[in-house]
């Protein structure tokens, strides 16, 4: 009658009891024992099944907020942009625009975006902001430094792009008046 009784309170409460969920990873969006791999549903030919695929890119570089995800996530780290930026605009530009590498417009707008996203400033017109070279290098490679609450992925720290392709980001950012 007890279990009766608590089985109804999950119920009403809308709480999965914990053996629902077995057949599921506990992490659905990493699981170190399996580089390379997340789970994504598949489309309904399969019923919405969810199922561990290969992943387009390793995703092992990027920490999860999971409780399950133990690797631990690389400090806020200062740079100094060292000597003339060199970057190059375009592929800046390719990189800022790929949703594999750097997808800034999933939080900012930028120019050409069929819908920008509004988790942070519109970035058109930043190249008329009068930041300093350096001031968006580090903003790019890890903006914790400026905001230690931030959401935006520190690109450098992580290792997710190369210190000549946020130069070429950088750049890019410049040549937006
Ligand atoms: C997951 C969301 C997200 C992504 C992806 C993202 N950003 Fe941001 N970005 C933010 C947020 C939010 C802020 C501002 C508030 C804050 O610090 O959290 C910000 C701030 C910035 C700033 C600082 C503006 C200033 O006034 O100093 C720049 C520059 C910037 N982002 C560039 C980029 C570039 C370039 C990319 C892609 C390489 C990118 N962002 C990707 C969320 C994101």
């Amino acid at each position: 009658m007890r279990k009766q009784l608590l089985g109804l309170c999950l119920a009403l409460v809308g709480a999965t009891p914990a053996m629902a969920n077995d057949a599921l990873p506990s992490n659905l969006l990493y699981d170190a024992s399996r580089p390379n791999k997340t789970i994504w549903p598949l489309p309904a030919k399969n019923m919405g099944e969810l199922k561990w695929n290969d992943h387009r890119q390793d995703l092992s570089r990027w920490p999860t907020l999971s409780y399950e995800d133990k690797r631990p996530t690389a400090k806020p780290r200062k740079v100094e942009l060292q000597g003339p930026l060199n970057g190059d605009a375009e592929n800046g530009k390719k990189i800022a625009m790929n949703t594999q590498r750097g997808n800034c417009w999933a939080c900012h707008v930028l120019p050409g975006d069929p819908q920008g996203g509004t988790g942070g400033p519109p970035l058109m017109n930043v190249g008329s902001w009068g930041y300093t070279d350096a001031h968006l290098y580090q903003q790019v490679f890890d903006r914790r430094v400026a905001n230690p609450d931030t959401f935006m992925p520190p690109y450098g720290s992580n290792g997710v792009l190369t210190e000549q392709e946020i130069r070429d980001v950088v750049a890019y950012l410049q040549s937006l008046k």
